[in-house]
């Protein structure tokens, strides 16, 4: 079934109010002005006081000297970016929608989503219309328009697209246009914990979010969007190939993500607060089989985009990506496109009792094992044959 409700809300439509473009007074300040940073800054506390950019304000920094800041993509990076920020957006405004009528009152109630909750949903709806008319007004006319979808999953849509975001924001050029989707990622990330309150999961099992490069985020999307406006430009983003986790199988108690029944239909743990549950989805140290696909399908808006990877052979590793580390575990291959590995046990760090691999994390099968931290993650992109899946633990 294809879904667009956006496009009723927004065909033809150019929302150029320019909410962000008055000019703003010169401001005076009086300190020595911007001061460049320093590679080689000893951390000690002290400061210069004969070096503060403006009052009360220490060396460095981006201070705000610039009277009338740029919130416009500054580079095909920026662009790029905040085109794919709005295709999530887009599809969240949709699928929010498409929620709230695919169940009934009676059914939401089983939940234990009542209308209170609806109209939280409602409201979140509301809300991508503001995150959409921002991304759009910073992109200009050209903006992509919006699609229409279909679904045939247990949506993790919202982790996305903060995970896809935190992944690149400060790598955009524009600090001034980084600065606006942040206040608006900051209001998903909120949506997010809700919306797993919702599900009777707890609220947030992790110390870190966890960024995500570019291409892994379109990758997660493209599949649900089938068909675009002709002015939508192509996005330049890589499309890996699909990669499923086999075992654990969804739906057993222990995975089913959200609404776990009794045999006589209660809601083992509906909408809570927070929620304990006592049936882990998945345990460290147990055995994860995949299965993935072969380069070269069309997938995406009107099919247009193509499945491709630039690994050497075939998969060694499965890379797990969460909060801020990349988990190598090496992998047996079983068939042609199948493989096994063992869900990791490490700590985030060496004293701490956080699981690095807690509530939703990120999987790719790797050619090699490349050490990487969040600021540098894009480098795996080379590596990856398959991937990501969405890995459900804790
Ligand atoms: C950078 O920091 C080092 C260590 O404190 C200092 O020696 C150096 O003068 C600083 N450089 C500049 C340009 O401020
Ligand atoms: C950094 O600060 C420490 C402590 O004040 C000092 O001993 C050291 O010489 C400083 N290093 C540089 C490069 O300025
Ligand atoms: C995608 O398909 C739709 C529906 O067939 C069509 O209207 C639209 O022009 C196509 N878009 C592109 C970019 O080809
Ligand atoms: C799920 O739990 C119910 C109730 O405890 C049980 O009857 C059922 O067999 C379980 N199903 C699976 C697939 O484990
Ligand atoms: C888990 O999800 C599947 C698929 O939606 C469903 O058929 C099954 O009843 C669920 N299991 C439980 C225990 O709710
Ligand atoms: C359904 O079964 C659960 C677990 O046995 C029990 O706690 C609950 O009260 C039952 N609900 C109804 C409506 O009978
Ligand atoms: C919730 O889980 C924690 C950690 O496993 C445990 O210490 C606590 O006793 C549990 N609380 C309840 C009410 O089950
Ligand atoms: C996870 O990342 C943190 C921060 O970079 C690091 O200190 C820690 O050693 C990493 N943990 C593991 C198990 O690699
Ligand atoms: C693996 O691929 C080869 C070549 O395409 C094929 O002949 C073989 O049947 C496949 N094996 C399995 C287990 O699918
Ligand atoms: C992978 O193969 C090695 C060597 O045979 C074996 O020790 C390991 O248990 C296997 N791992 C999995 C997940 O099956
Ligand atoms: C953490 O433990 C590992 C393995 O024991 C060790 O190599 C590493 O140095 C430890 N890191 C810290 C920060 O203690
Ligand atoms: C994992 O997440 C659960 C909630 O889903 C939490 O209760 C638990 O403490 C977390 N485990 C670790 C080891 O951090």
């Amino acid at each position: 079934m294809l879904s667009s409700f956006t496009a009723s809300l927004f065909t033809g439509v150019f929302l150029a109010r320019s909410l962000l473009s008055c000019q703003a007074a010169p401001t005076e300040f009086s300190g020595v002005g911007a001061v460049a940073a320093n590679l080689t800054y000893n951390a000690t506390g002290d400061f210069d006081p004969t070096k503060t950019p403006a009052n009360y304000t220490p060396a460095g920094g981006i201070v705000p000297m610039e009277p009338n800041p740029t919130y416009h993509p500054l580079s095909d990076f920026d662009y790029q970016s905040l085109s794919l920020a709005l295709y999530h957006e887009y599809i969240e405004y949709d699928l929010f929608n498409y929620g709230l009528t695919k169940f009934s009152d009676a059914e939401f109630e089983e939940a234990g989503i009542t209308a209170d909750y609806r109209h939280l949903i409602r409201f979140m709806a509301q809300q991508e219309i503001g995150h959409i008319e921002l991304i759009s007004n910073m992109l200009g006319g050209d903006a992509p328009k919006a699609c229409q979808y279909k679904y045939d999953f247990e949506s993790k849509l919202t982790q996305w697209t903060e995970s896809g975001v935190y992944g690149f924001l400060n790598h955009l050029d524009s600090r001034a246009a980084a600065n606006l989707l942040l206040q608006s990622i900051t209001t998903e990330a909120r949506q997010e914990m809700s919306l797993r309150q919702l599900q009777g999961l707890f609220p947030y099992p992790v110390w870190f979010e966890t960024g995500l490069p570019q291409s892994f985020a379109w990758t997660l999307v493209s599949p649900y969007i089938v068909t675009c406006p002709p002015t939508n430009k192509k996005l330049v983003w890589q499309n890996f190939p699909a990669l499923h986790v086999v075992s654990p199988p969804v739906a057993t108690n222990f995975t089913n993500g959200s609404y776990p029944q009794y045999p006589n239909g209660t809601y083992m743990y509906p909408a809570a607060v927070s929620t304990n549950r006592t049936l882990p989805m998945s345990l460290p140290g147990q055995i994860v089989e995949f299965a993935w696909e072969a380069p070269g399908k069309k997938i995406g808006p009107n099919s247009s985009y193509t499945t491709a990877t630039s690994a050497k052979g075939a998969p060694q590793f499965a890379a797990w990506i969460s909060q801020l580390n990349v988990t190598y575990t090496p992998l047996n291959l079983t068939g042609n496109n199948t493989g096994a590995t063992y869900q990791p046990s490490v700590h985030l760090y060496n004293d701490s009792t956080q699981q690095v691999i807690n509530g939703s994390s990120f999987v790719v099968l790797t050619d090699v094992a490349l050490p990487l931290t969040p600021f540098n993650l894009s480098a795996i992109n080379e590596h990856i044959v398959a991937g990501p899946a969405v890995y459900s633990s804790g």
